[in-house]
Order: structure tokens, then sequence, then C-alpha cells
């Protein structure tokens, strides 16, 4: 498996373009199954997740090519709704396809994605709205299998903003009879993103970004070339890191909106943040202070995916925060990674007590999820000595080459590929 080496203490200093957002293009890429022909996405990061998505489209008969950040895309030739449980099982975000493939074909046939290292994350919700819609659902051990003559728009009320669950309705509902409301739903930027790439290809979808969304179905669908917006993940984690190692650092290519829970929670650090329309320069001299109480909710509140980096800058904060996990049950595992590095870190059910450090150490450290991993690789840069980060696939599950991004910025981070034994 290959390994991040990081040499800590280096602050990050220059000036770097943010990647396209992984959690926009992955729905959307969905979407296209939607508009029979060639749709063209620009914007798209290079990701594992993505190779995934990439991968099971053409294993549902797709043509796509991936070049530059360029997706071209045949659903034309897509003959099968049937996604094998084998590529099911490498992404929790494959759940997408079912409401395009169920419009597309009238049925569908996809595997549980199963549970993951951050928690359960239960499907009900998706299966509930698609339900509403008309769908029958049989679930026989792990295969589900939905079917519908017709989709016809109902009121679906979400007992929770499920992001995936709301998007999954979204591209159902565009191709049905009628009108869908969707009430209490998730308002990520993401959404917003879906909602306009809908849009484009036809749709009739209003009030992405409020909790309640109005989708009037439509008959068909046309291809349409669409941009993916930045990551506002990829831009926090770089914000934080500069600021975590005292650096310097101009991000290029932001929705400073869709960041505007971290930039508050990073001002009350005292750190410097200056935005001018879609750049952003974080600078941070001093030893951050302590932030009181963060908590993470469904946007726009401040995002789980940012909670495990901000509490590295957090353990190096004068003071002590409070930092509680309301989203997924099992996202704090980072903990005991960053307790190895010399943080002083108590856990009491969902909320992390830290006390603030004057610093971490290096130390072998092992991703357990995504943003954990890359938590750590913020911990590498900021902690005095060597860090190795193991399981670096969950980081570039999400992160495009994320030592390339890093060296730019003047860190000293390389990959090790394991030698093979022959
Ligand atoms: C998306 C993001 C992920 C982010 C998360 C929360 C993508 C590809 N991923 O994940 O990066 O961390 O939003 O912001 O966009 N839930 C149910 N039943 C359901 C669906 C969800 O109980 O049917 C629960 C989950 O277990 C979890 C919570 O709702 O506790 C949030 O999940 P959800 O908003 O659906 O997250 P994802 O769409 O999976």
């Amino acid at each position: 498996m290959d390994k991040l080496v990081i040499e800590g203490g280096k602050p990050l200093s220059g000036t770097i373009v943010i990647q396209g957002a992984k959690n926009a293009a992955l729905p959307i890429l969905a979407a296209s199954l939607l508009a029979e022909g060639t749709t063209t996405i620009d914007h798209v990061p290079n990701l594992l997740d993505i190779d995934v998505m990439l991968n099971i489209l053409r294993e549902l008969g797709c043509r796509a090519e991936h070049t530059g950040g360029t997706v071209v895309l045949n659903t034309e030739t897509a003959h099968t709704s049937h996604v094998p449980e084998s590529l099911m099982r490498q992404m929790r975000s494959s759940i997408f396809l079912m409401g395009p493939l169920l419009a597309r074909f009238g049925e569908t046939q996809v595997y549980q994605p199963g549970g993951c290292a951050i928690g359960e994350r239960k499907i009900d919700l998706h299966l509930q709205g698609l339900q509403a819609l008309g769908a029958e659902i049989e679930e026989l051990g792990n295969r589900i299998i939905c079917r519908a003559e017709k989709l016809r728009g109902a009121d679906i009320h979400l007992s929770f903003p499920s992001v995936g669950a709301t998007e999954n309705i979204m591209m159902a509902a565009a191709l049905a009879e009628g009108r869908t409301t969707i009430s209490n739903a998730a308002r990520e930027p993401e959404i917003q993103d879906l909602q306009c790439f809908l849009n484009a290809m036809g749709a009739k979808i209003m009030g992405a970004g409020t909790d309640t969304i109005t989708i009037d179905g439509v008959q068909s669908l046309t291809p349409c070339r669409y941009k993916v917006i930045p990551d506002r993940i990829v831009a926090g984690t770089i914000m934080v890191a500069a600021a975590a190692t005292r650096g310097q650092v101009t991000l290029q290519n932001t929705k400073p909106a869709h960041l505007s829970s971290l930039i508050h929670v990073l001002r009350r650090a005292g750190v410097q943040i200056v935005v001018d329309g879609d750049i952003i320069k974080v600078g941070n001299a001093t030893r951050p202070k302590a932030v009181e109480r963060i908590v993470t909710s469904p946007y726009p509140a401040f995002p789980t995916d940012l909670q495990s980096q901000v509490m590295v800058l957090l353990t190096l904060a004068d003071g002590v925060s409070i930092l509680k996990e309301t989203i997924f049950e099992g996202r704090l595992k980072h903990v005991d990674e960053l307790s190895r590095m010399g943080a002083d870190i108590r856990v009491d059910m969902n909320a992390a007590i830290i006390r603030g450090v004057p610093r971490l150490y290096g130390a072998t450290v092992e991703a357990t999820d995504l943003r954990a991993g890359a938590a750590l690789v913020i911990a590498g840069l900021a902690a005095q000595g060597k860090t190795v980060v193991e399981q670096i696939h969950h980081i570039d599950r999400g992160y495009d080459r994320i030592e390339t991004m890093l060296s730019r910025l003047g860190a000293r981070i390389s990959r090790y590929l394991p030698v093979p034994n022959n």
C-alpha cells in the first residue's frame, strides 16, 4: 500500500487552484443517464471515487472518457440497470444510480452499499422517497430490486435532510409525471449544482439551496455541457493546513459563500482570512486560539467533512476547544491517531474535548477514512519531525494527488509506493 512521508514544520506558502467538487461530480455523472446521448462535464477531479463511478457507468453500457478534467459520457448505449455488487461495494455513492436508472429503465437492481468506517449510513430515506414516487421495492438480503412502470410526482417529507436521498429523489422525479415537492430537503451547494445541471438538460426544478425543492416532471431530457463547482471540502482542507502550519496561502477558484461556517470558525481561532471574489487568502502567524464549541450539522452549519481537519488546528490552539459530531456516529477515529502525535483529546460520547498543546510530533499513523486521512496529513505538516501516513487509498478517494498539491505550496511530502517482492 502507498504511504505519504511528511517532514513537518514548514509553513505552507503560495497559490493553489481548487479542484472540482467530488460530491457534485458524482451525482451529476449519475444524472447524465437521464438523457440519452453525449454529455460533457468539465472540472471533474481525478479521484478514485470518480474512477469507480465511471467504471460502473461503463459496466451499464455507457462509453466514458476522462481526460484533462473533462468527462465525455455517451449514455445512449446503456443497456442494463443492474449494478454489480462488487462495484456497489467500492463506493457508497453508487446508491445515486438508483433514481436515474429507475427513471430511465423502469427498474433497477442494486446492492446495499454497506456500512463504512464513519458509521452505519442507512439508505431508508432513499428507498422511502422512491417508493413515494411509485416504485415497488423488494429487498432480498443485500439485493434491492426497484420497479416502477410509471413514476408519479409526490409530496415527500424527509425526516432528516439527507444529501444523497435529496439528490436521488430529485433525479427520479425529474422524469416523473407531475409535481414532486421535497420538504426538509438538504441544502448543500452540491444539491444546487445538481439542480443547475438537471435544468441545463431541460428539467424543471426550483428551490435547491432551500429546504423545499419543487420538481415538475418533464417527458425527456437532453444532454448538455456543464462545469462542476469548486470543491469546498478540498478548499477547506487547504485553509486549515495553511492555518495549522502558520503559513500564507492564496486559494483560487473557490466559492467563499460555501465556506462561510469554516471562515467563521477560523476567524474565531484568530486566523486572518481575506475574501476577494473567488479568491480566499489565509494567513496565520501565531498560535491559534481555542474555539469553545463547534457542532457539525447539515449545511449551512459546520460540515462533518471538515471536522477532523479543524480538530488538528484545535490540538495546537491555546486553550480548550469542544468539537461535537452529530452527523456520523463513527467519525472520531482520528482522535487515537492524533493522540499518537502528542495531541491531548478526550472523547465523551460524540464530543471531542481538545486541550491544545504547543506542538505535535511526527509518528506513523493510519488514515481510517477519507477526511480523517486528510487531517493526519495536516497534522504531519504541522508536526515536528517525520510523519508517515498509511492507508492513503482513502485520501485518494477525494484529493487529486494531495502530495503534488501540497508540494506546490512548499510542503516536504512524498508518496512511497510499495516495493514489489519478487
Ligand atoms: C454526503 C456526502 C458526504 C458528507 C455527507 C454529510 C456525497 C457523495 N457525500 O453523504 O461527503 O459527509 O453528505 O454532509 O455527497 N441517513 C439515514 N438514512 C438515509 C440516508 C442518510 O439515516 O437514507 C443518515 C446517515 O446515516 C447519516 C446522515 O443521514 O447519519 C447524513 O447522511 P447523508 O446526508 O445522506 O450523507 P451522504 O449523502 O451519504
